[in-house]
């Protein structure tokens, strides 16, 4: 590499309104985490910068959902967040967030300076105002027909339903999600990012500067810039954000993709008083880990407002990672598809490892990719557990049992002693090339060789064969199989710490430097070690369809909430509505009726009587689930007879999308006979 001293690694600041996924992970932390894991181990210097993005309209209208205030919601997904990253080691020098007070100040600093100098343009436009509740609404607060495809429900910035990116004043009926009236057009003054001026030199800086960042990113940069650059407003009319620091602006705050990567800065004055060393030193390398969504924001504008600032460096790479899809498709966190991080930590302890392998080895570095769940067990059983593990277990098992658990001494290299051998430090060059650019699932490849080549050097060698005739030689074969597993924790490190820490247990060994990696003779012979666990284990097929089936219930819960509900009856009056005669009542028995797929005859205590109702609700209770539960019954429904049996009333069902029913019950016990009214 070059001429830098030291790296800032920042990582996308995840917006603090829902918590953390696997998409999140693959795109951005997991591979900043290993890079940053590796340039340690190299002793370089070396910070990782991380944090919450907090401000935003979304984290407004969840607010609004809730009833709560918009700090309410930072707060605790903030927390939800932080936690579970740290549980999951994703090792951040510094996690900070965006409504704390640096960073308030640090955001306004840099808008002040580029107000000062001209910088800024300001413009005035006609944007939608909602008079009742007297404030202009963000593009998100605006619903109305899209003009392309028709859907009702379009927002002010993109219909969902075509994807067409809208303008909100483009929007046939608009009308505002607060009040729930028309807007009507005022005039507001904003201050815009003359992104046009910059053209010319972002295609010198990046264009002809940086050919060598990833395709998918010179792409997109590219086709941005060719589509001509327009002023962006970097202000809004809200209430929740950085306040404009300029007189007179009361209601207006600083757009949250002007403050949100500012974020960075202020998270490193948080972390250091040595921050303008990170920002402004030439001899430091800035590199921002980011998913695709995030490209323009990383390589375009943010670059841009660091220009007009002028004292700041701009970044060296932006290695931005596609999108991860879960089962075949996109990960949504409205529509609750995703494996959330926290409840992944919660039903598989101690398995932080595996995840991460599995992102990686899958990581949609170039391309979309999918996880599947089948292939998380597959990855785990046939890579992590039939390769790693077992290599290892292998080389130490045996040491145990011939030898005491002493690394032996090694005697007299074969050829194939000498090559294996010599393999280390060419699998160390290979996987040190992908890290250095950025190709984690190629690394982690080139890394899992050096397993590959431990199980293969055992399996030629067999010396559970040997030591019957020639113990000297295994002796050697196990020396070296150690020395490949001693380096093993040197070359996995970056991507399994969890694991490594595990297996430097099992040997005996302090966590050595990269520089190490590539030595044959790490372990001395006399030297003992541990005894040995499995390092990983396998994942059975009940656990992987339990998360199968999770998901499906999502799949089916997302369905349901989709389907129309049928349009409402004619209107009646409340008399005819108290005609019914409905309680609340105990199912006491509850059996089959013979030679019927559908009904069931129950007994109801209805704290009239004790009276027979059949209901038909066979395919969806087991008649023993229903003895003791609460429902409803209109009892004043004139007797019927079922099958031979007199009903005598109706058990309450709703209908859902499918056809289900779903008995109808109190929310709390009341007593038998209780009225509904
Ligand atoms: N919150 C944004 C997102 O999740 C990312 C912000 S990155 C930063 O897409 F640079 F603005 F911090
Ligand atoms: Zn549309």
């Amino acid at each position: 590499m070059t001429d830098f001293k030291r790296t800032l690694i920042t990582t996308a600041l995840p917006y603090a309104n829902g918590p953390i996924h696997i998409g999140h992970l693959a795109g951005v932390y997991v591979p900043a985490d290993i890079y940053v894991r590796y340039l340690r181990l190299k002793n370089e210097d070396v910070i990782m910068i991380g944090g919450s993005d907090e401000h935003g309209v979304p984290i407004t209208l969840k607010a609004k959902n809730e009833g709560v205030t918009p700090q309410d919601v930072v707060d605790k997904f903030h927390k939800i967040i932080k936690d579970s990253f740290q549980k999951f080691g994703i090792s951040f020098d510094v996690y900070s967030r965006t409504s704390a007070k640096i960073h308030h100040e640090t955001a306004s600093e840099i808008f002040r300076k580029l107000y000062d100098t001209g910088k800024l343009i300001e413009k005035t436009t006609e944007q939608y105002f909602d008079e009742a509740n007297n404030q202009f609404l963000a593009d998100r607060y605006i619903t109305g027909t899209c003009p392309k495809c028709g859907f009702e429900r379009a927002y002010g910035d993109q219909c969902e339903s075509c994807g067409t990116a809208l303008s909100p004043t483009e929007l046939i009926n608009p009308v505002s999600m607060i009040s729930g009236n028309a807007p009507v057009l005022k005039e507001t003054k904003h201050w815009y990012m003359p992104l046009d001026q910059y053209e010319p030199w972002l295609r010198e800086w990046i264009l002809e500067g940086h050919k060598e960042w990833k395709p998918n990113v010179y792409g997109q940069v590219k086709s941005w810039i060719d589509g001509g650059l327009q002023p962006r407003a970097v202000t809004r009319d809200l209430d929740w954000g950085v306040p404009v620091p300029v007189e007179g602006t009361e209601g207006k705050v600083l757009y949250v993709w002007f403050d949100a990567p500012i974020g960075y800065i202020s998270a490193t004055k948080e972390l250091t008083p040595n921050w303008e060393l990170y920002w402004k030193d030439k001899e430091t390398r800035l590199l921002h880990f980011i998913g695709k969504d995030n490209i323009v924001f990383h390589c375009i504008i943010f670059p841009s407002m660091l220009k007009a600032e002028g004292t700041y460096n701009l970044p060296d790479n932006v290695p931005a990672n596609e999108f991860l899809n879960l089962e075949g498709d996109k990960i949504s966190t409205s529509r609750n598809w995703a494996v959330w991080l926290h409840e992944y930590l919660d039903e598989f302890p101690g398995k932080e490892d595996v995840l991460k392998y599995v992102l990686t080895a899958n990581a949609p570095e170039t391309k979309d990719n999918d996880f599947t769940w089948k292939d998380f067990q597959a990855r785990n059983n046939n890579e992590l557990v039939a390769i790693l593990g077992n290599f290892v277990n292998r080389a130490l098992v045996l040491t145990q049992k011939y030898f005491g658990g002493k690394v032996p001494e090694c005697g007299a290299l074969t050829d194939t002693d000498k090559e294996t051998l010599a393999s280390i430090s060419l699998i160390k060059a290979e996987v040190e090339k992908s890290l250095d650019s950025f190709r984690f699932r190629e690394a982690l490849k080139n890394a899992m060789d050096l397993a590959r080549l431990g199980n293969k050097y055992l399996a030629d060698e067999e010396p559970w064969k040997v030591i019957k005739t020639d113990e000297e030689r295994v002796k050697t074969i196990l020396n070296i199989s150690l020395q490949i597993t001693a380096n093993l924790t040197i070359c996995l490190e970056p991507f399994l710490p969890f694991s490594m820490e595990k297996l430097r247990g099992f040997i005996n060994l302090e966590k050595l430097d990269w520089e190490k990696f590539g030595e044959t003779n790490l372990l001395k012979a006399g030297h003992q070690l541990n005894t040995p666990e499995l390092l990983f284990e396998k994942i059975e097929d009940d656990v992987i369809e339990k998360q199968v089936q999770k998901l499906l219930d999502t799949k089916k819960a997302n369905e349901l909430a989709q389907a129309k509900a049928s349009p409402a009856k004619e209107n009646i009056e409340y008399d005819d509505f108290s005609k019914m005669d409905i309680r609340v009542g105990t199912v006491i028995e509850a059996e089959k009726v013979a030679k019927t797929k559908k009904l069931l005859k129950l007994k109801i205590d209805t704290g009239i009587d004790q009276r027979t109702v059949v209901s038909g609700i066979a395919e969806y209770y087991e008649p023993e689930a229903l003895i003791g539960k609460q429902v409803s019954i209109l009892v004043n429904l004139a007797p019927k007879n079922l099958k031979g049996i007199e009903s005598q009333g109706m058990i309450l069902c709703a209908e859902n999308a499918d056809g289900s029913l779903s008995v109808v019950s109190p929310d709390k016990i009341v007593k038998n006979g209780a009225e509904v009214k």
